[in-house]
């Protein structure tokens, strides 16, 4: 794949060999989430889903934070019904997010706050810098979440860690948040994006149709029943076992040779 970089100004698209970066370019209001950051994220998430080869994609922020929430200045003169349209819009470009068929990993470097760790949380994997700070602080302006928070928060740490941050509106650190399992590994500020370039690069290296399939069966097993799950699972067990890059992989360990794979 070649290098490319795409630009809807508020948020940014670059392709980096296998990987896909998205950053949220806003940092003047700390990359708050307004109808035009949605419009740019569902731009590229579109243009990712379209790219030829993309195996992992990795979505930051620029300057101090991640994204400090849903723009309250833009949000304060909607109607109700207006108001529940731009949830339901965010609801929307997350859940695209969400679906890409590769794996998302947020690389979180600081404030992770309301809609912004709504989008954190619709990714796969979230890593943080030990200056992030994480919160759905909504209930502090008389709101609730928006964007998933109130539902993502707790299928991600429980419903009682979950509550604890909604019902107070409260902050944590990234220390906190890796111990309630919000984020999974914690680097310097200097080290995060090079650290989460090899977690991206290390996956890119795997087999681009058994990642594509573990993540489809990993989302499936959240909302299924076990059994229909595993049945899932069987299933695509048979039909990835016909891929080339499963006969590839098998026979690179048999020979004793590293595999290369081609998403075939
Ligand atoms: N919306 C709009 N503008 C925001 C913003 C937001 N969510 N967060 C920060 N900004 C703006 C500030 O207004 C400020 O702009 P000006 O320079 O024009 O005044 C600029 O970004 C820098 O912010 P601060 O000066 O406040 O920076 P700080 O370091 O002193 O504080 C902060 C940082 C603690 C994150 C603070 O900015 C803050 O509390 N932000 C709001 C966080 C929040 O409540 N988020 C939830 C939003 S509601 C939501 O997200 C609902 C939903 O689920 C859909």
């Amino acid at each position: 794949m070649s290098d490319l970089k795409q630009s809807h100004d508020s948020v940014l698209l670059e392709i980096k060999g296998h990987v896909g970066w998205l950053t949220l370019n806003r940092p003047q209001a700390l990359n708050a989430l307004n109808a035009s950051v949605l419009d740019a994220l569902e731009a590229h998430v579109c243009a990712l889903r379209a790219t030829e080869g993309l195996r992992v994609v990795v979505l930051t922020g620029a300057g101090k934070a991640f994204v400090a929430g849903a723009d309250i200045k833009a949000m304060a003169d909607l109607s109700p019904q207006s108001a529940a349209a731009f949830a339901a819009r965010g609801h929307r470009v997350f859940q695209a997010l969400s679906d890409l068929p590769v794996p998302v990993l947020a690389a979180v470097n600081g404030f992770c706050l309301g809609g912004g760790c709504e989008l954190a949380l619709s990714c796969d994997v979230i890593y943080a810098s030990d200056k992030a700070k994480f919160g759905q602080p909504e209930v502090k302006l008389g709101l609730i979440p928006g964007f998933g928070g109130t539902q993502r928060l707790a299928r991600k740490i429980g419903p009682m860690a979950a509550g604890a941050l909604l019902f107070s509106g409260g902050m944590i650190d990234a220390a906190e948040a890796k111990r309630l399992g919000l984020c999974l590994e914690v680097y310097s500020p200097e080290a995060l994006i090079e650290a989460v370039t090899a977690k991206a690069e290390e996956i890119a290296a795997q087999a681009p149709l058994a990642v594509a399939q573990a993540k489809a069966l990993l989302k499936l097993g959240l909302e299924a029943p076990l059994a229909t799950a595993n049945a899932f699972e069987a299933q695509a067990f048979g039909v990835i076992f016909d891929s080339q890059d499963a006969k590839e992989g098998v026979d690179a360990f048999i020979n004793k040779r590293a595999a290369t794979f081609n998403g075939r």
